[in-house]
């Protein structure tokens, strides 16, 4: 049930309030529609790269060809990362859940930045820092999965874009263009998203002058949450369970029923339909059939009939992102971490754009509790 409150400026969750001014994004709920700096996150999946969204996000504009060769070179000079991040993955219990290994890669890979000392407000080191944030996030999740996995890490081609780095070192071969290109479209997709749970954590983080790791830390805690970015993964065990189309009608029935919530539908911010959803789930659809594995749009669009039809609620870009992920194969635990993969373009650029003009976010409560009372010493008590 939605939480309610008597008190006029309070609102829960912070729903519909303002957190602040950004020109990184804009969500258009009315007419579903996602910008990124002004250009459409349906053109910068379909006809962009990856590489191209993370370079729009951090410094404001798309690449010119000059400026997109010397970007993906950095990126692929930063690509590697110390065996400290290695050895200190290997150091945790086998079943770790991916999201806790990529934090915990995040927080040791931090003071190796050869900026990592560089004061919070200094604009370029900061933005160097991204770089080899975004540059490296694809080789923590990739090889610190082959380290659960009890495999050795593979080095980096230096030749690959991000998504064939990440398919690279998850699958242990060279992928195929069409996966890479599904891959790379949806980490554009989930590169960005205004002043969601996790960015805004990243904000926060950063607005105390901490550094820019911190804030990488922090949003990867916040994605955690199935509430968040672990829906992509209860989405496709939800899919597992209800296993056939002919089971997924009375499945979806019997759930509303018992008040369940079902992971990828619904949004804070989109009443009406996901942007992002939309063109994940056109290529999502195509990719089950052209994989062999037609059931999983099948029973996706059953269970979005019925909950358009029942609750007036759309599927969210996780849920078209589960059966994309599945149909290419990727164990179910990483689709949280591909989020971080792309999304450390998002927080890196809300981090930068915080601290080139910083307030330190600091909102106020509502006191309930008990009023003065007298000290008791303790033995009294
Ligand atoms: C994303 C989400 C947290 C947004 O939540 P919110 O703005 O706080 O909205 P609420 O959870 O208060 O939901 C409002 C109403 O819609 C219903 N609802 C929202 N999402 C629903 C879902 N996925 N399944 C069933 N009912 C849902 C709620 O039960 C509630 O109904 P009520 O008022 O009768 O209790 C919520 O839709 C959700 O939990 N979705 C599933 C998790 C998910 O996919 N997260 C990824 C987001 S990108």
């Amino acid at each position: 049930m939605s939480a309610t409150t008597t008190y006029p400026n309070y609102s829960p969750g912070l729903e519909g309030v303002i957190g602040g001014i950004s020109t990184i994004s804009e969500i258009v709920s009315e007419t579903s529609t996602l910008v990124f700096r002004g250009y459409d996150v349906h053109e910068l999946a379909s006809k962009g790269t990856f590489e191209q969204t993370a370079y729009l996000l951090i410094f404001g504009k798309l690449p010119n060809q000059s400026e997109l060769s010397q970007f993906k070179e950095t990126l692929s000079s930063e690509r590697e990362v110390p065996n400290a991040v290695y050895d200190a993955i290997r150091a945790l219990p086998k079943s770790v859940h991916p999201m806790d290994m990529a934090r915990a890669g995040f927080a040791v890979v931090a003071p190796f930045d050869p900026d990592y000392a560089a004061p919070a407000t200094d604009m370029d080191a900061n933005r160097r820092k991204a770089v080899r944030i975004i540059a490296k996030a694809s080789t923590i999740v990739g090889n610190g999965q082959r380290i659960l996995e009890g495999k050795e890490p593979l080095k980096p081609n230096p030749s690959h874009s991000i998504a064939q780095n990440f398919l690279h070192l998850v699958n242990g071969d060279e992928p195929d263009t069409e996966t890479a290109h599904v891959f790379d479209s949806s980490l554009s997709v989930y590169a960005e998203h205004g002043f969601n749970a996790s960015t805004f954590a990243c904000r926060v983080t950063v607005s105390t002058l901490s550094d820019l790791y911190s804030g990488i830390v922090s949003g990867i805690g916040t994605l955690k949450g199935p509430l968040h970015g672990g829906a992509n993964e209860e989405a496709m065990r939800m899919l597992l369970e209800i296993g056939e189309p002919e089971n997924a009608e009375a499945w979806i029935h019997d759930a509303l029923a018992n008040k369940k919530k079902i992971m990828g539908f619904g949004h804070r911010e989109y009443k009406k339909r996901d942007p992002r959803a939309i063109y994940m789930t056109k290529v999502a659809k195509e990719l089950c059939e052209r994989k062999g594995m037609p059931k999983w749009a099948k029973i996706a669009d059953i269970l979005e009939n019925v909950m358009e039809t029942e609750k007036g609620i759309y599927p969210n870009v996780d849920f078209p992102a589960a059966y994309a992920y599945y149909s290419l194969g990727i164990p179910i635990d990483l689709y949280t971490p591909i989020f971080v993969v792309a999304r450390v373009a998002g927080w890196s650029a809300h981090a930068v754009e915080q601290l080139s003009n910083n307030r330190l976010i600091r909102p106020s409560c509502i006191y309930e509790g008990p009023g003065q009372l007298p000290w008791v010493d303790i033995e009294q008590r």
